[in-house]
């Protein structure tokens, strides 16, 4: 049986969250300089290095049997791929940005107008949507300045924090998607070995995916506050309760979204929980 293959960014961002969350997930690799392919040491998977834009298209074409790559990429290159995992990483937004003093505010006001972008699809699928026909101008990249040099009059772009609009003085006049980080699956990829392979590697890179979201948070409780605990605690399943030595308290383990552990902490404190304590978790399954 041949090696799977795992189509990962080459350069940039991505690149490096990819390599890091595949070693998490137990599939490590070394890239010799520039070479364009490793060898994963703990599985028969092999990587290849590719530009992320090209990821979406060469794995619905099955030259890589699963890949990593931005979702906003494959809604733009309108292939037909298999979306595995959501990668909780690379989280942005694609928007339609007009000057901050533009008495643009709806999307029927941009009829005639230039927008500049490099996600022409997503963009002429937008407005086709609302009717509207513009003058689209087609780049590939730096699509922020095209309006102080007078190209267009709005843009789409992709939006993370925002500081690339604030620094050209654009505002968000309409959000046309959200996107993040996916792991990718050829849709025609049909044998039974590869496919279990392929699986392996989700349930990997799941563990960690969930564990980098999640703590495990342990408190002790009072056997008659343990339901108001468990709504503050639902957890991802459900929690676990042990007895303890004083028949009148348990113990709770459970896991938390990291971004609520303190309001939950706070919150459990107040109703009498007592040893409440946060632990990071690597990796899990669930
Ligand atoms: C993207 C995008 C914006 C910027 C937005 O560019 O094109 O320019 O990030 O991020 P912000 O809201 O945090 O400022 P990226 O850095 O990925 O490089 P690119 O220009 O090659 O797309």
């Amino acid at each position: 049986m041949r090696n799977l293959r795992i189509g990962v960014p080459s350069k940039g961002r991505l690149s490096e969250l990819a390599s890091e969350l595949l070693g998490q997930a137990g599939l490590s690799f070394r890239r010799q300089d520039r070479s364009l392919f490793a060898r994963v040491r703990e599985m028969p998977v092999d990587v290849t290095f590719l530009r992320t834009d090209d990821i979406p298209i060469l794995c619905a074409e099955g030259a890589i049997d699963m890949g990593i790559t931005g979702s906003d990429l494959i809604a733009e290159s309108r292939v037909d791929v298999q979306e595995r995992l959501q990668l909780g990483v690379g989280k942005c937004r694609l928007a339609i940005c007009v000057p901050e003093d533009s008495a643009i505010h709806a999307p029927e006001q941009l009829a005639g107008k230039r927008i500049a972008t490099t996600f022409p699809n997503c963009t002429e699928r937008y407005l086709k949507d609302r009717q509207t026909d513009v003058h689209l101008v087609r780049l590939s990249g730096s699509v922020e300045i095209m309006v102080a040099l007078g190209v267009a009059d709005a843009i789409v772009d992709l939006v993370e924090t925002g500081s690339t609009l604030a620094a050209n003085r654009l505002r968000i006049m309409d959000e046309i998607g959200q996107y993040q980080t996916v792991l990718v699956q050829n849709p025609n990829l049909r044998d039974a070995g590869m496919l279990a392979l392929a699986d392996r590697v989700v349930r990997r890179l799941e563990g960690v995916v969930i564990a980098r979201d999640y703590s495990l948070l342990e408190y002790n409780v009072l056997r008659d506050k343990l339901a108001d605990a468990e709504q503050i605690t639902p957890g991802f399943d459900s929690p676990t309760v042990n007895a303890l030595e004083d028949p009148n308290w348990c113990a709770v383990r459970v896991m938390v979204r990291r971004k609520d552990v303190i309001e939950a902490m706070e919150r459990l404190e107040t109703l009498g929980a007592s040893a409440i304590l946060e632990t990071k978790i690597n990796n899990c399954r669930l």
